[in-house]
């Protein structure tokens, strides 16, 4: 159902791979909503990736670009405001990866030039979008932005390693740029830190199918899926939040609150046995 949230307004998504894609579900949201937008992914993730066919489907243009170069992310500012006829009203970063995690290397044992590319393309790359899109002066006045992030930006998860980092420092950019854009443009800034997801990204994540279990278990209204987070963003780029800048929101059915529930109570209750030596002393992961 449409509420014509997004009508007349302009917009750029950044990070739809396939189908699974949380910017995927942004995208034809955002198009049933009113809006107008161009994609934004990378050269190999247009060629090995189904963004073509979302393109196709919402009869919207892809330009390509890697996030972590600010000249193709000035072109993707340029040639959108062309191609959708005026400044652009909101924009979702919506891209993370770690070779680090990729490689199987773990949080003590990391490759710097690994977490360097870490950082450049998963939070730098959010500077770098914002201070492109601002000396470009592409973003309409009371303009959205919006970037993905996840809790272990705050609180240790197992096996999420140098991705944490790089979620601490996209969320600081947040705040820092959104204090500037938001004094001289009226331009908000925001992170929506979302429940694990079964995505290209999620799955890469060491025990993600253990870590959707639990954080489902320990939520008072279980996991929040891709489409429920789309519809927060669709939220977030609309007219009815334009005081909302500079915050971190969770969109994860309660489990940043939480300490222990009854669920996840239960399902520890079942045993450590897996995690003991043959002397009963837990192995820590
Ligand atoms: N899936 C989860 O559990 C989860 C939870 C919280 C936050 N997030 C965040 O949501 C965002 C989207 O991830 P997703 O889960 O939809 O997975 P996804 O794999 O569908 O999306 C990640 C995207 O990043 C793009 N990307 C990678 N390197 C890039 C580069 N150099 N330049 C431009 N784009 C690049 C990929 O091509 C891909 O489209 C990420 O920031 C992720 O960290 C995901």
């Amino acid at each position: 159902m449409s509420y014509g949230l997004l009508k007349g307004k302009r917009g750029v998504i950044f990070g739809a791979l396939n189908e699974q894609s949380i910017a995927w579900k942004v995208a034809v949201k955002a198009v049933e909503e009113g809006a107008t937008i161009t994609l934004s992914n990378t050269a190999i993730a247009i060629r090995m990736g189904q963004i073509s066919d979302l393109a196709k489907e919402l009869g919207c243009e892809v330009i390509p670009a890697d996030a972590t170069s600010y000249e193709d992310l000035q072109e993707v500012f340029r040639r959108s405001q062309e191609i959708l006829g005026g400044k652009i009203d909101f924009v979702l970063h919506s891209i993370g990866m770690s070779p680090n995690v990729r490689k199987g290397r773990t949080y003590d044992d990391l490759d710097y030039g690994m977490l360097s590319k870490t950082l450049d393309i998963s939070a730098v790359s959010f500077h770098k979008m914002i201070q492109a899109a601002k000396k470009e002066d592409a973003i309409a006045e009371y303009g959205s932005i919006i970037a993905l992030t996840y809790m272990a930006a705050q609180r240790t998860m197992f096996g999420y390693n140098d991705m944490a980092d790089a979620k601490a420092l996209l969320e600081s950019i947040a705040r820092s740029f959104g204090y500037i854009y938001g004094r001289e443009k009226n331009v908000r800034i925001n992170t929506i830190s979302q429940s694990p997801t079964m995505t290209t990204a999620g799955s890469g994540v060491k025990g993600m199918d253990r870590l959707f279990d639990f954080a489902s278990r320990m939520s008072p209204l279980g996991n929040a899926s891709a489409d429920e987070c789309a519809d927060y963003c669709i939220v977030m780029f609309s007219d009815l939040t334009r005081k909302v800048t500079m915050q971190n929101l969770f969109h994860d059915g309660g489990f940043s609150s939480m300490g222990m529930s009854l669920r996840a109570m239960a399902t520890y209750e079942k045993g450590l046995g897996e995690y003991m030596d043959e002397n009963g002393k837990i192995i820590y992961g």
